[in-house]
């Protein structure tokens, strides 16, 4: 019995390869610039979470900037393990992530707990606001000639009535 659970709590720190856990390592595994080594899909394609830049993640699964506050470190620590959420089994479960990899993710969320959520509406909505912007001046600018000879066609007609009546 002492040798099993010694092995359980061994296992785990064994498999470690001792290096820090790194908070910038996390966030390239979570926006995925760093592939995990099992193939999974990025956390950010389904996931937001405050830190990560432009243009932020997916609106799939709940934002996560403040999962280390709310699930506290062992709950973060077996959701990472498990990944046990319904529509992330069947993607996770033939590719769990390794121990180094939870480890810096974990740092990673732990690092933006206290941050607020954010929200990649505004840049996005920003963003098309200046296309709009851009396209109706482009519109402008091009469309600048494009009645005047309707125009004058016009003016030109109005005089001769008026001579005429005059
Ligand atoms: C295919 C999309 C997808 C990917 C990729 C994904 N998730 Fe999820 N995740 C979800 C959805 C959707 C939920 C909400 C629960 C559900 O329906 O499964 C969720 C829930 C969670 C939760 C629970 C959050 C809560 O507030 O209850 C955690 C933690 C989590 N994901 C972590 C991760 C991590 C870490 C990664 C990257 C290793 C990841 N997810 C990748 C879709 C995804």
């Amino acid at each position: 019995m002492t040798i099993l659970m010694w092995l359980l709590w061994a296992m785990p720190v064994a498999a470690q390869t001792g290096a820090p856990a790194s908070v910038e390592t996390g966030r390239t595994l979570f926006t995925g610039t760093l592939r995990f080594a099992n193939g999974g899909p990025a956390c950010a394609s389904c996931h937001n979470a405050a830190g990560i830049g432009f243009p932020g993640g997916g609106n799939m699964g709940p934002d996560l900037t403040r999962v280390y506050a709310r699930f506290g470190p062992d709950g973060l620590n077996s959701s990472l393990e498990t990944l046990y959420f319904p529509a992330m089994t069947p993607i996770y479960g033939y590719r769990p992530l390794t121990q180094d990899e939870r480890r810096n993710l974990f740092a990673f969320f732990q690092s933006i707990s206290r941050k607020q959520e954010q929200s990649s509406t505004p840049a996005v909505g920003g963003l098309a606001l200046a296309g709009l912007v851009i396209l109706l001046a482009v519109t402008a600018v091009a469309g600048r000639h494009r009645l005047k000879p309707v125009r004058r066609r016009l003016v030109e007609r109005a005089r001769v009535e008026a001579g005429r009546r005059a």
